[in-house]
């Protein structure tokens, strides 16, 4: 009689643990059957019923009924464990086949790369490279540059004034008197830095661009020592075939004055679209430190002489990267800058 309820409850535990979609599932089942108020127990507490001779014999009956229930329970426990571990790495499986994200990594802008360049070739001369205040006074942008008030070329460009007497500067040239007051001679120096112009902004004009103001003054410095540092620098710039151009010019703080024409890197001096059919492209502004400009920072120009140029960082920048727009290179579109 009790081997058939054993019988009964271990078949309706085998059958519900078949059935079991989980292991939630799974521990009521081990709840119901073997737990202090289950089916297994209750056949123990009706024990007292039983014929005393009997019942080491239902005892063992009952223990074993437990265990087979046991048994499969843990069956089916480590079976819904091992499926659950085997989808979840399914599910995370990492294919190494795909490719790699991208990272977008910064991109240096033409401007600064222009800049190194300039910047090599000089120091591979022995120059050294000092900054100027892009808040200047008017004394050093113009004044102690022979540009005296009222003069033309001091309306010519068209200043943002700060005080009567301070300004954004409109050129690095002053870097060449902060470097001739500090009364260490010879001078062998470069200074780039921002300018400041209130122009309007089309492909060619910006009211702020940059400037790389160079300088050399020393004993016996002649118009030949300009050249030929000059055309160093253009060769090493734009190529070994690059040749160059002096054609007179004005500035107030160099005499003589010239302009620097290089021949053009795309034709070779042909003449093409690029060089407007010229041949020659202007690079820069140059002269022999005008007497008056040593004088005025302290320097004896009977026993020193010296030349300075001013090129435009933007213009190399444009050229060197065939840039037909300067308004490409303050706009910071990352479709642009990364093709440096
Ligand atoms: N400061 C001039 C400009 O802004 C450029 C320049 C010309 C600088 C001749 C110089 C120089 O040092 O010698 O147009």
């Amino acid at each position: 009689m009790i081997k058939e309820t054993l019988e009964a409850i271990q078949a309706q535990a085998l059958k519900q643990i078949s059935e079991s979609d989980g292991l939630e599932k799974l521990n009521e089942v081990r709840v119901n059957f073997l737990g202090k108020k289950g089916e297994l127990t209750a056949v123990l507490k009706s024990m007292k019923d039983v014929a005393p001779e009997d019942r080491p014999k239902v005892g063992q009956l009952v223990n074993e009924t437990r265990a087979q229930i046991e048994e499969v329970l843990k069956n089916a426990q480590e079976k819904m464990e091992r499926m659950a571990r085997e989808a979840a790495m399914k599910s995370e499986v990492i294919d190494v086949t795909l490719p790699a994200k991208k990272n977008n990594v910064g991109h240096r802008h033409p401007n600064a790369i222009a800049l190194e360049e300039i910047e090599r070739v000089f120091i591979g001369m022995g120059y050294e490279v000092v900054e100027g205040p892009e808040v200047e006074y008017d004394y050093y942008n113009f004044e102690a540059l022979n540009i005296p008030d009222g003069h033309p070329a001091k309306d010519e460009q068209d200043t943002f004034y700060v005080t009567k007497d301070i300004l954004l500067r409109t050129q690095t040239s002053g870097c060449q008197v902060h470097e001739m007051e500090k009364g260490r001679l010879p001078i062998r120096m470069i200074a780039p830095g921002r300018v400041f112009r209130s122009d309007e902004v089309d492909a060619t004009h910006s009211p702020s661009f940059h400037q790389v103001e160079g300088m050399v003054v020393d004993k016996d410095i002649t118009f030949s020592d300009l050249k030929g540092t000059l055309a160093q620098f253009a060769k090493e710039m734009f190529g070994e075939d690059t040749k160059v151009k002096f054609r007179p010019h004005h500035f107030p703080f160099t005499e003589p004055s010239a302009e620097m024409d290089i021949s053009c890197f795309k034709c070779g001096g042909k003449g093409c679209r690029f060089c407007k059919n010229e041949g020659w492209i202007e690079i820069l502004g140059c002269g022999m430190v005008h007497p008056h400009v040593l004088e005025m920072s302290g320097i004896d120009p009977k026993e020193y002489t010296g030349f300075a140029f001013g090129v435009g960082l933007e213009r190399i920048a444009l050229l060197k990267y065939e840039i037909d727009d300067m308004r490409l290179l303050y706009e910071n579109d990352i479709r642009f800058l990364k093709q440096f």
